[in-house]
């Protein structure tokens, strides 16, 4: 695809599979076209890789983050669970959210806690709210430990550890009975599907991802359905998010 930005002539022209077409630069089209390419880019240079949140790394696009802050909010949850901890920033950012609501903990599940996140996450401040386990996210133990860490009612998860399909698939299906419902179980990083072609994408990916496991999740399991938040303030005509989460947001709807 060939992109073509005349700030000059305001304009910004298209030359793909679907043929050519000039949109004007400044309208919503032609914004949703230049983010679709920045998020690419950004996501080849590591943009993601350049956050903290309350002094941990978090690894996340800053428009996701806003995005399930609005539904942590407005659901308040008792427990959120995430598999995938890494530095911990994203378990400190829920934790921080539910702090702020009054209650409420983070389970967070890593195959492999490093003893200096480790360290960091259960010497931050808002460690109360917060239990790590470490072990393969599906494994029978985890979830067990999982079980008899739950309290309260309403759980989110989070999925967040190895993306590939045959991972995401056996998590959905080993975390979906967490979830309750109106809550969400939300799937990361389906941005995959668009990164095989990028120079630090993989063979491969464009098949083998998030969004191939919700696909055969949702085939199976009529009690979730795709349904994205909606934008609780929007004093704009743009109506797509930027987001490594598509078709993340799967919502337990019985
Ligand atoms: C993308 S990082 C998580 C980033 C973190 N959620 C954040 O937002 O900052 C993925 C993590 O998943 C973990 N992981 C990979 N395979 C796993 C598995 N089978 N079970 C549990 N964790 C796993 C890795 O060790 C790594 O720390």
């Amino acid at each position: 695809m060939k992109l073509e930005i005349d700030t000059d002539a305001r304009t910004l022209s298209i030359d793909g599979e679907k043929g050519s077409r000039t949109l004007p630069l400044y309208s919503d089209a032609a914004f949703e076209e230049i983010s679709e390419l920045w998020k690419v880019v950004g996501w080849n240079q590591r943009y993601t890789y350049t956050f903290t949140w309350l002094g941990r790394p978090i690894i996340q696009m800053p428009e996701d983050l806003l995005r399930v802050q609005e539904v942590i909010w407005m659901q308040r949850p008792d427990v959120i669970i995430e598999t995938g901890v890494a530095h911990g920033g994203s378990l400190v950012f829920y934790a921080s959210l539910l702090d702020l609501a009054g209650s409420g903990k983070v389970i967070g599940v890593d195959v492999e806690i490093r003893p200096h996140n480790q360290r960091a996450i259960e010497t931050h401040p808002l460690k109360s709210r917060i239990d790590l386990i470490e072990g393969d996210s599906v494994s029978a133990e985890t979830l067990a430990k999982i079980r008899s860490a739950m309290q309260g009612e309403r759980c989110m998860v989070i999925l967040d550890s190895n993306h590939s399909k045959t991972h995401v698939l056996r998590e959905l299906e080993a975390y979906r009975d967490f979830v309750t419902v109106g809550s969400y179980l939300v799937v990361q990083d389906g941005v995959m599907v668009d990164l095989e072609d990028v120079p630090n994408g993989k063979p491969g990916w464009s098949t083998d991802n998030p969004l191939a496991a919700v696909e055969t999740f949702l085939q199976a399991n009529d009690d979730f359905a795709l349904d994205p938040p909606h934008w609780v303030f929007n004093e704009s005509t743009l109506t797509k998010p930027i987001t490594y989460w598509p078709s993340a947001w799967l919502k337990r709807v019985r």
